[in-house]
């Protein structure tokens, strides 16, 4: 076992794909060199090509997922941020919420800070071992004051796929709003907000949109208000004290991310032109693979939804009597293979699983993972267990 000569094989797309379309690169480089003056700010020529970035990376956003106004959209560091901007942004005191059994620390934690604070209430629906939940039990945990449901779109420790579109039905009926955490999903599985009724959608642009880190955003349906996270300058209304209510600018006081963002725009048009659902297509073979072949091996226990069943390209497991962390160093350090071990930011998604004492290995495929590189970990992984006699 040596990791001398070894191809390197990235399979931690979950977590941030790479590598990223080489449009993207170029266009970070070409905004960096020639447009990165302060969008919004200014109107020489240089600010206004980088306001026009902005405007056409929203566009390619709002195109992607179904969204009427790219002015709806507010561009986030992250998942994290645009999570943060939409649960403080809503939730007032006494308000209910429910939320899912797989959601991450990113729902989880701001969830609980409003707990601790201003005083809310939160259910959390619990799952199968799969991660799969009844939409039944969303409706029994709604309240005369719940006020919103967050739905993680697809699990990041167990790749289960949750029904967003039923849960938006329930929710427009009984008068809720619906967050959809779409960190695992967004250039990953086809998104409508209309359609699937997501009046608000946070999703990362260094994931499965193939932007730059650092990117990401917030959709906020026009139907509905939210505080700001952020006060501060926005380019329009200087004079005034309170934070503009025209959209994006309401949302995004300070510098956006110009070169991220025109990044994240080629990023984005790479996956309009293939197709989330052939992208997800792709990557469900690959984690078939993954499945059929592990599930050969005596001591891998699989996570999730089984083979032939609907996920997306996260395959998690454990090898009994490896610890998945010292799994993954030698995977690391002896294949040169990339995969995530230990616990994912899932608390509840791992007690669901069983994993909580244990934590887990991820695999997660991306665009650009060919079969063998998935044949090359599963043989990895049959020659540690051999070696260590398991
Ligand atoms: N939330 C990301 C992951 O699951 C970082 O790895």
């Amino acid at each position: 076992m040596s990791r001398e000569g070894q191809p390197f094989i990235y399979l931690d797309h979950a977590a941030t794909s790479w590598p990223k379309p080489p449009e993207v690169t170029e266009a970070v480089v070409q905004a960096t060199l020639h447009d990165a003056a302060n969008p919004g700010r200014g109107s020489h020529a240089m600010a206004v090509r980088a306001s026009r970035i902005l405007f056409e990376t929203r566009k390619q956003l709002a195109k992607l997922f179904h969204i009427k106004n790219p002015n709806d959209i507010a561009f986030a560091s992250n998942t994290t941020m645009a999570l943060n901007m939409a649960i403080k942004g809503w939730l007032k005191p006494g308000d209910h919420v429910i939320a899912t059994a797989v959601e991450h620390n990113s729902v989880r934690r701001p969830l609980y800070y409003l707990e601790q604070t201003i005083g809310i209430e939160v259910s959390y629906i619990e799952s199968d071992l799969t991660g799969k939940l009844k939409v039944e039990d969303v409706e029994s945990a709604i309240r005369p004051h719940t006020t919103l449901i967050i739905m993680n779109h697809s699990s990041n420790l167990l790749g289960t796929i949750m029904p967003v579109a039923d849960v938006g039905e329930l929710a427009r009926k009984n008068g809720i709003k619906l967050l959809v955490d779409a960190a695992q999903s967004a250039g990953i599985l086809p998104i409508d907000v209309e359609a699937m009724g997501i009046d608000m959608l946070a999703f990362p642009g260094h994931k499965g949109l193939l932007g730059p880190q650092g990117t990401g955003g917030l959709y906020i349906s026009p139907n509905m208000e939210i505080e700001p996270l952020l006060h501060g300058g926005t380019g329009s209304q200087s004079e005034a004290l309170h934070q503009p209510h025209v959209r994006p600018d309401r949302y995004e006081a300070g510098t956006q991310n110009t070169p991220g963002l025109a990044g994240l725009q080629m990023g984005v048009r790479h996956v309009l032109k293939e197709t989330a659902a052939s992208i997800h297509a792709k990557e469900w073979a690959l984690s078939q693979r993954l499945l059929e072949g592990l599930s050969s091996l005596n001591p891998v226990q699989l996570l999730g939804p089984g083979i032939g069943e609907e996920r997306t390209g996260i395959v998690a497991f454990n090898v009994a009597g490896i610890d998945p962390s010292e799994l993954s160093f030698i995977l690391d350090q002896h294949y040169n293979i990339a995969v995530r071990a230990g616990f994912h930011c899932t608390p509840m998604a791992h007690m669901a699983a069983g994993t909580s004492a244990t934590g887990a290995i991820r695999a997660s495929v991306g665009i650009y993972t060919t079969t063998a590189e998935v044949e090359a970990l599963l043989h990895a992984i049959k020659e540690i267990t051999e070696q260590y006699g398991i």
